[in-house]
């Protein structure tokens, strides 16, 4: 993955663990870079190393890791880094949802060599849909968790979000329902 990934896993830790804590996974994952490159493609076995490091380092599940950096890069890598892209893909948090399946083809025009994922919608409802998640890589569906944890607190309006298929539980990928304003307090 870019090393913008690997920084934002970097940030997240130092900022609330401390950069002694950030040594420390980087040396237990094997890992002697000093310092990402943000558009340099990394192997992804670097980032998956960083997050089971992490995971021992801190005493955290790695699904807490993921959850947390889903979080983060929502509400600090994207926004400090990539604000007017964020913004300019909804103006509410339907919006930014129905906008989601395309968002990757723009981010795809800083980074040429991204492997995004992909999203698709369907069932739209007024307060609901369905989020359809393919992923060339295993493992991530806490991470999308996240994402979208970040992104109902971004617009300030509450988010339910229930897997309702998992990839690693041998679907073919992974489905979200997302349920918000009224129908995710009900
Ligand atoms: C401005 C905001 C964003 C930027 C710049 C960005 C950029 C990236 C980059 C560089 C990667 C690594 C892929 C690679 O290097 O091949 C990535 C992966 C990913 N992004 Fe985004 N992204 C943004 C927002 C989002 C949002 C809002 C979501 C979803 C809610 C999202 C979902 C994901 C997921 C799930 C992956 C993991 C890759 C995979 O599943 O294979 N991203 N993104």
């Amino acid at each position: 993955m870019y090393g913008m990934v690997n920084k934002a896993i970097e940030d997240l830790v130092t900022i609330k663990f401390g950069e002694d804590k950030w040594q420390a996974i980087k040396k237990r994952a094997g890992v002697n870079i000093e310092s990402f490159v943000t558009n340099e493609a990394y192997d992804d076995s670097i980032t998956y190393g960083l997050v089971g490091a992490a995971s021992e380092v801190l005493g955290l599940a790695p699904t807490q890791i993921l959850f947390a950096f889903g979080e983060f890069w929502v509400l600090h890598t994207a926004k400090l880094g990539y604000g007017d892209l964020l913004s300019s893909a909804g103006r509410d948090l339907p919006e930014f949802l129905d906008y989601l399946p395309s968002f990757h083809v723009r981010v795809a025009l800083i980074f040429p060599h991204l492997k995004p994922p992909r999203f698709e919608t369907s069932d739209r409802g007024t307060n609901h849909l369905t989020m359809h998640y393919f992923s060339h890589r295993p493992g991530l569906s806490e991470f999308v968790k996240g994402l979208f944890s970040g992104i109902g607190k971004m617009f300030e309006t509450p988010l339910k979000v229930t897997q309702t298929k998992m990839k690693d539980a041998g679907a073919d990928h992974d489905e979200f329902l997302l349920e918000w304003g009224a129908a995710a307090a009900a």
